[in-house]
């Protein structure tokens, strides 16, 4: 297995560019947060943990805000965009890493479990691209990257309602199962979606590493790695 993967060309800029992450307080949302400010963006870090995200926030200087929100609660989730378009005036692109992960056995997942995993994974990544994509379609444009997963694509054990939930993701992307909407009127495409595999450390990196056949990367990639190809979309 590949270990990592360090080698994108990050020999570009988002000067300016304003950037809203979901999740943005820990692992990918992190990591795609440094990414950005690294070439030259100005981020919004919106995340229910808001005192890790103030955290990062003050150790990154002036050019990231940290924004409270739980992005399954839609009045949360509008008083996050609000507060980020008083702020910084404008979004440029939307990352929506929120996300959480509950396994257990598809027979003893309990409604509960499903229920939350479907609000946070799924409906917290319309709900936010729903309020951003306004403001960018007012604007004349932006972009919108989904964090997906390959559980988008196979089913992974006991993980059924994150499966679900990522499917759910994928479905309006270009590319994806259903027709999206999030296409601006020169014909630019607005909403990407990305799939990535596990990052390491992962909760269920030892399972996924036993049976490498139903794993489609088969390649461990660092938070930092996926944070470059995020910059590559961004910039697309
Ligand atoms: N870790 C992996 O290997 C992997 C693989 C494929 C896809 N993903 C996806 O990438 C994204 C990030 O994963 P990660 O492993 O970095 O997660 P993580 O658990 O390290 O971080 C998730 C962040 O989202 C925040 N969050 C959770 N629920 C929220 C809510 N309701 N409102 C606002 N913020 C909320 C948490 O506070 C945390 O800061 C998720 O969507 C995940 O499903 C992860």
């Amino acid at each position: 297995m590949v270990d990592e993967d360090e080698s994108v060309d990050l020999s570009f800029g988002l000067k300016g560019k304003v950037t809203v992450v979901t999740g943005g307080a820990a692992g990918i949302g992190a990591a795609i947060a440094r990414a950005f400010v690294a070439n030259g963006a100005r981020v919004a870090l919106v995340d229910r943990d808001i005192d890790t995200a103030r955290a990062h926030a003050r150790n990154r200087g002036e050019n990231v805000r940290a924004f409270q929100c739980d992005v399954a609660d839609p009045s949360s989730a509008e008083n996050a965009v609000r507060s980020v378009l008083t702020e910084f005036g404008h979004m440029d692109v939307l990352a929506n890493c929120a996300g959480m992960v509950v396994l257990a056995p598809a027979e003893d997942l309990t409604s509960q479990m499903w229920d939350t995993t479907l609000a946070v994974n799924l409906t917290g990544t319309f709900l936010m691209s729903q309020q951003v994509g306004r403001a960018m379609l007012e604007a004349g444009g932006g972009k919108i990257i989904n964090i997906a997963s390959q559980a988008a694509s196979i089913g992974l054990d006991q993980h059924a309602a994150y499966c679900a939930s990522k499917a759910g993701v994928r479905g309006p992307a270009p590319g994806g199962r259903a027709p999206s909407r999030w296409v601006l009127p020169d014909g630019q495409r607005g909403l990407s979606a990305a799939a990535p595999g596990a990052r390491r450390p992962h909760r269920g990196h030892r399972r996924l590493a036993a049976c490498p056949e139903t794993w489609p990367l088969c390649r461990w990639l660092s938070a930092a790695a996926r944070a470059r190809a995020r910059c590559l979309v961004a910039r697309a």
